[in-house]
């Protein structure tokens, strides 16, 4: 790399503050660049499906690799795309958990390497309050506080967002997260990796009254999706054992019934208690077309306003990374660059001591 320009003050020519977003904490491997935390000015995402599709499921050691081939190629490409020098990159957030420990390194050590080339400040992002900060991607009038859920494959977590900095989680799954029950339910009914916008398509087809599926009666605003998986999985065995043809559409149907039918629950639960009048979505279950008009019926006629992503934006991206960095660059945290990541990177309950590791020397 050849030396840079350096950009301390951060603000571009035109007084726009432009944050490089990179997301590699799974199996996408994502750049982008936004300006001043909202405007998406490039969105480039090498996705890996096909990669991991015949195992049913990622394999890590391949993610890694192939987030090292990508990564270049992608942060290039979202410059370009963005038609921005890096002259004009005030500062280069990263995922730095949770998630894959070998790809989130990929990413964050290359973050690292052009922050110090550059000679401008590299932020590390925590993956689950970038998915938050999805909602204010091409929406100005988003704004905190409000509830919000994030469904991912690998994380379900309700939060009051009280602000850009002051966020805490009231719920969240005692095992496995909304997405992984999806993609789990569809290996099981033989439809393809990724398994939400799978099982999404095929129970568009089928009635979701067909079959009634348990749900767990979690405490407060704790989530649990093993049960209903084991007992989805269960039925589609006895069909499998009879050697009856499996009806793929109505068992996806009831199973995606049955989880938005938890998830708004708990929302609305927590919207009265809290007094909330403002509620948003997360993560890649968010791009879920029935979760989305449940949600959007249910908020339209309690008078809640609701925030949604676009789905592109729901499933992982640099996009939301960037965001989230652009507020903690306006707050001066920048990170490290003996930052590490964190595979298991959370955050606290309520009332407990929020620790930010995304801070150098916490
Ligand atoms: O947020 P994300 O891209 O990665 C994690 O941070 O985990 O979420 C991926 C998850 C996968 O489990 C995938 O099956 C699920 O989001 N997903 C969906 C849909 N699109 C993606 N689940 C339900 N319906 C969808 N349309
Ligand atoms: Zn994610």
């Amino acid at each position: 790399m050849t030396a840079s320009v350096p950009n301390p003050a951060g603000i571009d020519v035109n007084g726009d503050v432009l944050v490089l977003g990179i997301e590699t904490s799974c199996d996408e491997t994502a750049a982008s660049v936004v300006k001043n935390g909202r405007d998406v000015l490039s969105c480039e995402i090498s996705s890996q499906f096909d990669q991991h599709r015949v195992y049913g499921g990622i394999v890590p050691e391949i993610a890694s690799r192939r987030h090292m081939e990508l990564i270049e190629y992608t942060v290039n490409e979202a410059l370009a795309c963005a038609g921005v020098k890096r002259e004009r990159v005030a500062c280069v957030a990263v995922t730095n958990g949770p998630g894959l420990v070998g790809s989130l390194l990929v990413g964050l050590s290359y973050a690292k390497a052009l922050g110090f080339s550059w000679n401008i400040p590299f932020i590390g992002v925590n993956h689950i309050k970038a998915h938050i900060f999805a909602n204010f991607i091409g929406n100005d009038v988003c704004v905190p506080p409000f509830l919000c859920l994030v469904v991912s494959g690998g994380h379900t977590h309700l939060f009051k967002v009280y602000d850009y900095d002051r966020l805490t989680v009231i719920g969240r799954t005692m095992d496995d997260a909304a997405g992984e029950a999806f993609d789990k339910v569809s290996r099981t009914l033989g439809l393809t990796y990724p398994g939400g916008p799978a099982i999404d398509n095929a129970a568009k087809r089928g009635n979701p009254k067909a079959f009634s599926f348990p749900k767990a009666n979690m405490k407060e605003y704790d989530f649990s999706f093993s049960g209903l998986k084991s007992a989805v999985i269960n039925v589609i065995n006895q069909y499998k054992l009879k050697n009856q043809p499996i009806p793929v559409e109505d068992i996806a149907a009831s199973f995606q019934q049955t989880v938005v039918d938890v998830l708004c629950d708990k929302i609305f639960k927590g919207l009265a208690e809290y007094g909330f009048n403002k509620a948003a979505l997360a993560g890649g279950v968010a791009a879920n077309s029935l979760l989305r008009s449940v949600l959007r019926e249910r908020c339209h006629s309690n008078g809640i306003e609701l925030y949604m992503p676009l789905p592109v934006y729901c499933t992982d991206n640099g996009a939301m990374t960037a965001s989230c960095g652009y507020y903690e660059y306006l707050k001066g945290n920048y990170s490290g660059i003996n930052m590490n990541a964190f595979p298991n990177l959370t955050f606290s309950f309520e009332g407990e001591n929020q620790c930010n590791p995304n801070l150098t020397g916490c």
